[in-house]
């Protein structure tokens, strides 16, 4: 064996945690996180728990995580406090019931948060890697996110090594973390494809507690692949995108795209990846969908920069076997990196996310259903559409079998507001918002976007009343959210009722 680290079993370092303390987990979606030590603190904490004993300690992560992760940890009761994201049923739970607390954050901020000390001390790194050196060099798996900040901070690091992985991946990660300030410089990424930094993660060999070798798959969960809807909105996006290149406001050589989690932003880059008219492009993203895998195949993406490769067991099966192919054409950054404001403003991204409401305005709510429940998070979202060279976030027109418009007169928690967001794309058109007031926005997102069985609704709400900068209602502002929460469908609207308190 080459290195001389003790070799533990999972629950030999789940035992060396104690309850209270704070855990940094490698990981970026399930991509590269921890899975054994994990499911043994889990264990560990279900006994505690039947002796009749506390034990919970505080997550913290890239961003979400796979079920041996989160899920395990929230089904144990184990999760005290979790940042920065989630997306595992039974962890969401837990913090819609108040049990779990969740503190949603930009992920791009995550890493100077835990070393400027805003989150406390984080009293041990567990990291999932591909190889150890005796010197202290980690070499990553499938993803980096915060990973190399919690190496540096963390009192003692342990490694879990997954034989899934192979230790050729060496050279596909580039690891680099910007001085604090007073003393930070500019961050010297140029273009999708430059490296700034080191292969692998340096820590002093004595801070490594003890190895675990695992043999795990990811936890990625498949995609649903295509629907009409998703098809259409990703042919909308492109239509709109090849005529900004047309128009000139597109540099012909394109910009680099981010494009975000999920089903639809899957399905939607697919849809961009086969436009005639866009020309092969770079992605500066944080999430590699299997979308995008083949694009790379295809050579419709000529580079893709990201901190995680999200995707299904095959395609990860197929980059590893052909991993020499993959290595000039992907490059995986911590997660401060791959979603920083200046990187993304200076290389002129354009950016695509998903959006669980928009309203009329363009204020977007990426997070919570009907404004009290956490879905996921805000995850990389914020970082990039802030910064974009051009915003679009996109969704379809109803959810839930038509009963729900997230076209709606106000959003119900806000994320991004409309001085971030530029174009709303649905099934049914395009919205542009650049260089246009709060009404103009309004009737550019109904007639372009809104579905048709929900226009005549959002127009009464919008010739409701007249005057004022924004044609805002508050006394009926939330009036179709709440008809959902009594009915369970926001058709059919009666604006006269909701005013009518406010008004007599
Ligand atoms: N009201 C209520 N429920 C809604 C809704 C609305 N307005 N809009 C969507 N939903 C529900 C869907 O019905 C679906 O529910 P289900 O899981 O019970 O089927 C769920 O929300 C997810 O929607 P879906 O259409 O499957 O979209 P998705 O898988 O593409 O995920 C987000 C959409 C917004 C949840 C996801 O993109 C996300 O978490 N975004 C925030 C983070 C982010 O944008 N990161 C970007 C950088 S990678």
């Amino acid at each position: 064996m080459k290195f001389s680290f003790p070799v533990l079993s999972a629950a030999e370092a789940a035992a060396m945690i104690d309850h209270g303390q704070t855990v940094g987990f490698s990981g970026f979606t399930p991509a590269g996180a921890p899975k054994a030590i994990p499911l043994a603190i889990a264990a560990r904490a279900e006994a505690e728990h039947a002796a009749g004993r506390d034990f919970q300690i505080g997550v913290l992560t890239g961003a979400s995580t796979g079920p041996s992760l989160d899920g395990a940890l929230a089904k144990a009761g184990a999760v005290s406090f979790r940042t920065p994201y989630q997306s595992d049923p039974n962890l969401r739970a837990r913090i819609n019931a108040g049990e779990t607390r969740f503190f949603d954050m930009h992920l791009s901020l995550m890493p100077q948060a835990v070393r400027y000390g805003f989150l406390g001390p984080v009293h041990y790194a567990v990291v999932e890697a591909s190889d150890v050196t005796a010197g202290g060099g980690i070499v990553l798996t499938s993803s980096v996110g915060a990973a190399p900040t919690f190496c540096r901070m963390a009192g003692k690091i342990l490694v879990e090594l997954n034989h899934r992985h192979p230790p050729t991946l060496l050279g596909m990660h580039d690891i680099y973390e910007p001085a604090d300030p007073p003393h930070r410089r500019e961050i010297p990424i140029y273009s999708s494809s430059d490296r700034i930094g080191s292969p692998v993660i340096k820590v002093d060999p004595a801070r490594i507690a003890g190895i675990v070798e695992t043999d795990l798959d990811d936890e990625v969960k498949g995609f649903a692949g295509q629907t009409p809807v998703t098809e259409r909105i990703g042919e909308n996006v492109a239509e709109f995108l090849a005529a900004e290149v047309r128009s000139g406001r597109i540099p012909g050589g394109f910009l680099p795209l981010q494009s975000g989690v999920g089903d639809v932003s899957n399905a939607v880059l697919g849809a961009l990846g086969r436009h005639p008219s866009i020309p092969a492009f770079e992605m500066y993203t944080e999430v590699l969908q299997d979308s995008v895998i083949n694009l790379i195949k295809s050579e419709r993406v000529k580079f893709a920069s990201t901190c995680s490769l999200t995707v299904s067991r095959e395609a990860l099966n197929d980059v590893y076997a052909n991993l020499e192919w993959f290595r000039p054409r992907i490059l995986m950054r911590p997660q401060e990196i791959s979603n920083h404001p200046e990187v993304i403003r200076r290389i002129g991204i354009i950016s695509i996310n998903t959006a669980i409401e928009i309203d009329i305005f363009g204020n977007v709510n990426s997070t919570h259903i009907m404004g009290r429940q956490m879905m996921n998070g805000i995850g990389g979202s914020g970082d990039f559409t802030r910064n974009a060279y051009l915003s679009i976030f996109i969704c379809p027109s109803t959810a839930k079998g038509g009963k729900i418009s997230p076209i709606v007169p106000l959003v119900s928690h806000m994320d991004h507001s409309e001085h971030s967001v530029q174009i709303v794309a649905t099934e049914y058109g395009i919205a542009d918002l650049r260089g246009k007031a709060p009404y103009e926005r309004a009737t550019e997102i109904i007639s372009k976007c809104a579905h048709p069985d929900f226009r005549d609704e959002l127009w009464g709400y919008l010739e409701m009343v007249e005057g004022g900068h924004t044609p805002q209602t508050l006394t009926a502002a939330f009036r179709m959210h709440e008809q959902f929460l009594k009915t369970g469908d926001m058709r059919g609207v009666c604006w006269q009722e909701a005013v009518a308190p406010a008004l007599s």
